[in-house]
């Protein structure tokens, strides 16, 4: 267990780089137990989530060899299991990718349900209904799902699915499942987010034919065998640029953010440019500069293209940090509003109400000892902490660690004064 301590006040300045994307790389790294061959993946964070994920792979008998620091070659043909034990997946909410990928290579599946950060009820109904309209039989008991194709050769048939929610982790799950599926899927109602087309673009360049991610109507016509990649390279993380924008701003900073695509933070630039936020993007960076007084917005979450839940807690210390009363609307998550308990011990004025929550500023924060509820109500205690008064101790950092590629030393590289402690010292 580790702590983090940040001196807060401290300006930003200069430039750091993204890594590549937790939401992309998690199910990329899945989706290669659909391949026939060795995948060579590049621009691969160095976070918790990838090490566990890559662990189970590890587990299940893939060979899994690190060849620079971001960069993985994974080879499954050993996987001789469709089945993923709780002590395997129990780690990451992600890992319910397995489902699709053991059905699109054995036309079976045994997994456990995920763990993951803790954000109230998030079903998988239609992950499961999505499949059973592949041609597979679903039972969920004691903890596990046990899918099954109907027919004995172990092959899915092709359907049309409408989507009742739009869902990144059903999309996703269909996609990997359908392209081994004869004929062709129509998914509908998709989300759009930018990793469901890296996963795509990913699952095309093994020979799956995929067309329309990145839209609401995704087509898959099934094929009998997906191969190896000669090397992939994952897209930038939408929501650690996001999160280092953000604390650029609340710190009154100069920082350029690099390594991005910066339509992936349309929605945040354009909150940003409405709080009076200084923003300068190239093509692939975006500068975030002190503009004068920060101003309060509304926010809602949404679906791509709309305002990230992923980003809602970062923004909400902003907010607390901009003059006059804001809004924000959580439409996508259940339960996203825990860290504003930690951010209220620090001086915001927060008030939740179930799905909303308002905010008055600006408020002075002042550094505590506070606790990281989770990925990323932790990432916004960081940015409540650099702008604070004083020091703030945050503990549970393994949180945070699951989703941020060295984000002590991105920050220390723009100033920032903050330090990883081991929880003996
Ligand atoms: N939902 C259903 N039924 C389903 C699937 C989803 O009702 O079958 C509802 C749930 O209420 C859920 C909401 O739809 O809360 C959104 O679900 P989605 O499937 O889009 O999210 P997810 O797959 O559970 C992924 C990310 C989350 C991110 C969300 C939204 C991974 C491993 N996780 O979760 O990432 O918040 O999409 O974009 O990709 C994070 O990175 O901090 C994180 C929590």
């Amino acid at each position: 267990m580790c702590k983090f301590m940040i001196t807060g006040g401290q300006t930003l300045n200069g430039e750091l780089t993204v890594s590549g994307s937790k939401n992309a790389v998690l199910p990329i790294i899945c989706a290669t137990v659909l391949a026939g061959g060795p995948c060579t993946i590049e621009n691969i964070p160095n976070i918790a989530d990838v090490h566990s994920m890559l662990n189970i792979l590890k587990k299940l008998g893939a060979d899994v060899e690190k060849l620079d620091k971001n960069t993985i070659k994974i080879d499954t043909t050993n996987i001789n299991t469709y089945e993923a034990t709780f002590d395997l997946v129990s780690k990451l909410r992600g890992s319910y990718y397995l489902m699709g990928a053991f059905l699109g290579r054995f036309g079976k599946a045994v997994v456990s349900l995920p763990g993951g950060c803790k954000l109230g009820t998030r079903p998988i109904d239609q992950h499961l209904k999505g499949f059973q309209a592949l041609g597979v039989d679903i039972e969920e008991a004691y903890g596990k799902i046990t899918a099954e194709t109907y027919d004995k050769e172990g092959l899915m048939y092709a359907n049309n699915i409408y989507l009742d929610v739009v869902s990144v982790g059903a999309t996703i799950n269909l996609m990997l499942a359908a392209c081994r599926a004869a004929g062709q899927t129509v998914i509908e109602n998709c989300a759009r987010e930018p990793h469901v087309v890296d996963v795509a673009n990913f699952l095309n360049s093994m020979g799956a034919k995929i067309r329309g991610a990145g839209t609401d109507i995704i087509k898959i016509t099934g094929v009998p065998h997906l191969h190896g990649v000669q090397t992939y390279s994952v897209i930038p993380d939408q929501i650690e640029a996001g999160t280092y924008m953000i604390a650029a701003a609340a710190t009154g900073g100069n920082v350029t953010v690099k390594n991005i695509i910066p339509r992936h933070q349309e929605s945040l630039t354009a909150k940003l440019l409405e709080m009076n936020v200084g923003v300068e993007e190239g093509e692939d960076w975006i500068r975030i500069y002190n503009n004068g007084v920060i101003q309060a917005a509304n926010v809602k979450t949404l679906p791509y293209p709309g305002f990230p839940t992923d980003m809602q807690p970062q923004i909400t210390v902003l907010l607390s940090l901009a003059d006059g009363t804001s809004k924000i609307v959580e439409s996508v998550t259940d339960f996203r509003f825990q860290y504003t308990e930690e951010l209220k011990r620090m001086g915001a004025d927060i008030t939740v109400n179930g799905k909303m929550a308002m905010v008055s500023g600006p408020k002075k924060l002042k550094g505590m000892t506070v606790q990281a509820p989770d990925l990323r109500g932790g990432a916004a205690l960081i940015i409540g902490a650099l702008a604070a008064e004083g020091e703030t101790m945050i503990q549970d950092v393994q949180f945070i660690d699951r989703g941020y590629d060295d984000i002590v030393g991105k920050l220390q590289s723009v100033g920032a004064k903050i330090v990883r402690v081991e929880d003996d010292d």
